[in-house]
């Protein structure tokens, strides 16, 4: 089927754009205003752009007419955290996507603990076993109030217990439990399905002689 996105509904769009880009990391989003109010939130627009420098991008919608508190606050201190989502904390997640007034901290509404970041004001959420402290590179305005965040990871965490190998940076990935999101208003992914495909290099597939 094709479709083309400039005749279609800006949800549809959306739809099919949500249900095939899949599953879709989430960024759980600490940020802070100018007079230290916490803010959560997740976004599933966010992927790694680059490893070396570390640098994240994250799509951040509006309100109606009015900026997401996140994006306010990103655009106001340049500094935020984004933890991962493990399945434990699935729920938690849950709660901090709801449209609260700017007043409210999302983090006491879902009973989440927070741990002191080392290099950003805000701090990152004690149950989540991957926090990377994150300052603004730069923002690419949409339109609409629409934009996407990129970032320079200045600081990684990760839970003791799924390191497998620090000095070698080696991670256990399965003990990270993480969850993707998937298609609609509330499926995600959880990878238990792991398959190894191992790279071949150049010399490798000359030798196969084909
Ligand atoms: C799993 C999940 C992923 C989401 N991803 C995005 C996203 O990528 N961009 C976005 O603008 N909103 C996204 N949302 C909606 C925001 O989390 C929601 O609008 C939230 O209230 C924004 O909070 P804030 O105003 O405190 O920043 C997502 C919601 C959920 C549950």
């Amino acid at each position: 089927m094709y479709f083309d996105p400039d005749q279609l509904d800006g949800k549809n769009v959306y739809k099919l754009i949500t249900s095939t880009v899949l599953p879709r990391p989430i960024a759980w989003v600490v940020s802070q205003n100018d007079q230290g109010r916490l803010n959560a939130a997740p976004f599933s627009f966010f992927n790694a752009m680059s490893g070396n420098p570390p640098v994240v991008a994250l799509g951040i919608g509006a309100h109606g007419q009015v900026l997401k508190d996140s994006a306010r606050n990103i655009r106001e201190s340049g500094e935020f955290v984004i933890n991962l989502v493990p399945f434990a904390l699935i729920e938690a997640m849950n709660i901090t996507s709801i449209e609260f007034e700017a007043e409210v901290n999302e983090l006491e509404m879902a009973g989440l603990a927070t741990l002191p970041s080392t290099k950003v004001a805000p701090p990152r959420i004690a149950g989540s076993p991957v926090a990377f402290e994150c300052r603004t590179l730069q923002i690419i305005d949409l339109g609409e109030m629409r934009s996407i965040v990129l970032a320079n990871v200045v600081a990684i965490h990760i839970d003791d217990e799924a390191v497998l190998d620090a000095e070698r940076c080696h991670v256990d990935v399965r003990k990270l439990d993480l969850v993707g999101r998937m298609h609609g208003g509330g499926w995600y992914a959880r990878l238990n399905e792991l398959f190894e495909q191992p790279r071949i290099d150049l010399a490798d597939w000359q030798a196969r002689g084909r």
